[in-house]
Order: C-alpha cells, then sequence, then structure tokens
C-alpha cells in the first residue's frame, strides 16, 4: 500500500488539530519565522557574504521549489527577479483564488491550518524586502477568509506581524482581498488589476510582475502551497529538501482526486508517485467501475487513458507525455460517464470565463462549444476535427493569457484518445453556444 508523506498537511487531519494559533504553537508552529528572523550575515563558500534575507532567497533557489498553482516555474528564480535596485516598494501576494475546476488543495491549508501559510508569507516577505502583503482569496470561501482574518488579528496581537516582528526590526502587515467569483482573476495580472479596484483582465506581458505588479511596483507571486513550502525549506535547507521527490520535481505535491474513487480527497506525496499510486490511496476505483480516463491538471490540463497509470506524477515525466500537472487535478472517469458531455462542460466554462478582451479567445471559446454542442447532437468527429484543429492552434499562439491559451488542450487530449469517437450523447439545450 503507498504512503501519503505529509510536509505540508501533517497536522492538518490529526484529531484535536484546531486552527488557531495556541494549537500550531504547540505544534512548532512559527519556529521556522524565529530562525529566520534570528539569521545573521554568513559566508557562503562561492557567495561570499549573505544577507538573512539573501541566505533564504538562495535556500529557495537551492531547493528547487517549483510553483504549485499551475505553471511549475521555479519559484527562487522568480524571486531573484524582483526588482529591488529601483528603490520601489515590493509586494507579495498570496493566490488563493483556487478556482481551477477539480481543484481544492489550498483550501485544505486555509481552513485547517492558516497559520502555517502566515508564517510562509511572514518569511517569504521578509526574504523579497516586503512591508506589505495581500492574499487574494476565491470569493465563495466565505469562511475561509473569516478564519484569515482571525488568525491574522491573533499574529497582529502576538507580534508576529505588525511593527518590528518579534523585535527584529522587521515590519509587515497582510490584508485579505476576496475575489468576485471569475476564474480570470486568478492569472496573476487579472490579479492585479483586480486587487487595484479594476475590471480583472490580465494584461500583456512583458513587463512581468517582478517589475510591474501589483499597482505597477515589483510583486512577488505565488500559490498558497508554494508559500507554505518554504517553512521546510527554511527548517531543513534548500539541499535537504531538493533530495525529497525528484531531482526536476522536488518535495511533495497535494493532489486533488475526485470521481470514480472510493475515497475522493486531497492527498499529499512526493513528486514521482504515480497515477495507480494516487488511485490506491484513494481506495481505488469504486464498485463495477473500469478505469476509461484521467483528468490531469484540470479544466486547463488534459485526459490522459488507462495506459498512463504507471506514470511518475512530475513536471517532467508528464510534459513528456504531453500533459501536465497543472495545480493537481486528477479526475477518474469510468465506463459510466458520459465524456461527450464532460468536455462540451469544460467548453462552456471557458466559454464563460474568457474575459473577452482578446479575439482569438473571446470567439474560439464560443465557436469551440457549438462544436462540443452538435458533437452531442450526434455530428461525427471526423467532420469537426479540422475546425476544431484551426480553433485550436489560433487560441494557443494568439491569446493573451494561460485562459485562452490552454482552452483547447482537454479537448484535444479527448480526441486523441479517441474518447469523443462515433458517441451521441445529451449535448446541451437549444442556443447554447451561439451568444
Ligand atoms: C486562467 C488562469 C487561472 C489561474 N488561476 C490560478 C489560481 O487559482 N491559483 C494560483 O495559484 N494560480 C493560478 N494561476 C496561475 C497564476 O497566474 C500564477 O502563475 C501563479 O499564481 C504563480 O504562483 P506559483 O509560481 O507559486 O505557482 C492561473 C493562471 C491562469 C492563466
Ligand atoms: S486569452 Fe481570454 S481570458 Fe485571456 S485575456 Fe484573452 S480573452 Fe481574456
Amino acid at each position: 500500500m503507498p504512503k501519503e508523506y505529509r510536509l505540508i498537511l501533517k497536522h492538518a487531519d490529526e484529531p484535536r488539530y484546531s486552527n488557531d494559533l495556541g494549537c500550531y504553537l504547540k505544534h512548532g508552529g512559527y519556529k521556522a519565522l524565529k530562525k529566520a528572523l534570528k539569521l545573521k550575515n554568513k559566508r557562503v563558500e562561492g557567495k561570499g557574504t549573505l544577507s538573512p534575507q539573501e541566505w533564504i532567497r538562495e535556500e529557495v533557489k537551492a531547493s528547487g521549489l517549483r510553483g504549485r498553482g499551475g505553471a511549475g516555474f521555479s519559484c527562487g528564480l522568480k524571486w531573484s527577479f524582483v526588482d529591488r535596485r529601483s528603490g520601489k516598494p515590493i509586494y507579495l501576494i498570496c493566490n488563493a483564488d483556487e478556482s481551477e475546476p477539480g481543484t481544492f488543495k489550498d483550501r485544505q491549508i486555509i481552513y485547517k491550518d492558516p497559520h502555517q501559510l502566515i508564517e510562509g508569507m511572514i518569511i517569504s516577505a521578509y526574504a523579497n524586502d516586503v512591508n506589505l502583503a495581500y492574499i487574494y482569496i476565491r470569493g465563495e470561501f466565505v469562511e475561509g477568509a473569516k478564519i484569515l482574518d482571525q488568525a491574522l488579528a491573533e499574529a497582529r496581537e502576538n507580534n508576529l506581524l505588525g511593527k518590528n516582528i518579534l523585535g527584529s526590526g522587521f515590519d509587515l502587515d497582510i490584508h485579505v482581498h476576496r475575489g468576485a467569483g471569475a476564474y480570470i482573476c486568478g492569472e496573476e495580472t487579472a490579479l492585479f488589476n483586480s486587487l487595484e479596484g479594476k475590471r480583472g483582465e490580465p494584461r500583456n506581458k512583458p513587463p512581468f510582475p517582478t517589475t510591474h505588479g501589483l499597482f505597477g511596483e515589483p510583486t512577488a507571486i505565488n500559490n498558497v502551497e508554494t508559500l507554505v513550502n518554504v517553512l521546510p525549506i527554511v527548517q531543513m535547507g534548500g539541499e535537504a529538501y531538493a533530495a525529497e521527490g525528484t531531482e526536476r520535481s522536488p518535495g511533495t505535491k497535494l493532489f486533488c482526486l475526485s470521481g470514480r474513487v472510493n475515497r475522493p480527497g486531497t492527498y499529499e506525496v512526493e513528486f514521482g508517485a504515480t497515477l495507480r499510486d494516487l488511485m490506491d490511496l484513494a481506495g481505488g476505483l469504486v464498485d463495477g467501475s473500469e478505469l476509461r480516463a484521467v483528468m490531469l491538471g484540470g479544466a486547463a490540463g488534459s485526459f490522459v487513458g488507462p495506459e498512463a497509470l504507471d506514470m511518475p506524477l512530475t513536471l517532467e515525466d508528464t510534459r513528456v507525455a504531453g500533459a501536465s500537472l497543472g495545480s493537481g487535478v486528477v479526475m477518474i472517469f469510468d465506463q459510466h460517464d458520459d465524456l461527450v458531455d464532460t468536455v462540451r462542460r469544460i467548453a462552456e466554462f471557458f466559454r464563460d470565463e474568457s474575459c473577452g478582451q482578446c479575439v482569438p479567445c473571446r470567439v474560439g471559446t464560443v465557436r469551440q462549444e457549438e462544436v462540443l454542442v452538435r458533437l452531442g447532437r450526434g455530428s461525427h468527429i471526423d467532420d469537426e476535427r479540422d475546425l476544431l484543429d484551426d480553433l485550436a492552434t489560433v487560441m494557443r499562439d494568439a491569446s493573451i493569457c494561460g485562459l485562452g491559451q490552454t482552452a483547447s488542450g482537454a479537448i484535444r487530449s479527448a480526441i486523441e484518445l479517441g474518447l469523443l469517437d462515433g458517441i451521441a450523447a445529451t449535448g446541451g439545450t437549444e442556443g447554447e453556444g451561439s451568444r
């Protein structure tokens, strides 16, 4: 039986573990912060003398930590691009929008162990010379926002936030900002616009957030899970952290299992565990189920077939297989699932969530959904393939942001796996796909 490896969710499901400060402190909470704030300048072989902030950034780089928000970009590299020379204020943003369909991992941290996120953010802010940080939380997480506000108040009362944190001379405050229910506001530049009180539309890149982010100032933006991973890195050191998982995907990953498994839920495993391991952890397929397909990475990801069961779940292995881990969605489908309708709903989702700013995505997502509606009504995939291919190419190559660039990925993979071949399903309602 495969085992979970809990670095991040180590206490979250323990009986009697509560999300208040007292419980967190009893379980070793804020030790990493105390360690970080006590660091002195250090001489490091080949790097000269490093300030505490530089040392933390170097450790994060050495750890190989890669972003958990979907793109898997190196966290240490991103932090190294933050403009510290201009003297402008630097912001840190925690992206807690978590709106990718099938993703439910960040909320586990927020609801069950909010101080872990706050501690990760304080250290990350300290390392990046940030005095003001924001948590942008999905609007629907009303309770999550309350939990965070309460935890932040506890942190302020105990001088873990505010002026001169624990006598270190470092000042920081963190604010919670609730989104208003748009998937696109999880995209980092749309998120900045939303935080600034504007329409949540993505900006063109470059310039990148590390030089022109929130309010046009240098900004480090990371996912909840990424920021929490900074704690074990500071505690055990970058090199030790890099030994977990695989060489190019170090550490653990939270996976969100849903669909036809016996125990759907969030599972933490080292990178490199296989799809089969994860499904076993989730109690295997429900009785009578035959695995038909797995959606990896959410609506912005892709489908893989049963032949991928032994594929190691790493950023590098999934890329070679033409898939992606995205934010850790693993959705299991069997012979009873109507995949034409599932794929149509994915197309409908992108049509609804496109911000409409650029033509390839605004028009492409509508045309794409129309095709899927036709397929549901009995049209054959061979008659629609060319149009779907053209739409996919235009959206991928000419859209401003990741939403349009990935809006056809799951659909294309479903076609390649033959999941849409010759099936007439229920389809959408009259008039859908033609707004
Ligand atoms: C349409 C779209 C939605 C996104 N939604 C989220 C989200 O809900 N949470 C998140 O962390 N990243 C999301 N991202 C990725 C962010 O733009 C950004 O890459 C991420 O917050 C960076 O953090 P990381 O480097 O720690 O992964 C989204 C990207 C796109 C294109
Ligand atoms: S790709 Fe889609 S979501 Fe992104 S900016 Fe263009 S219209 Fe908006």
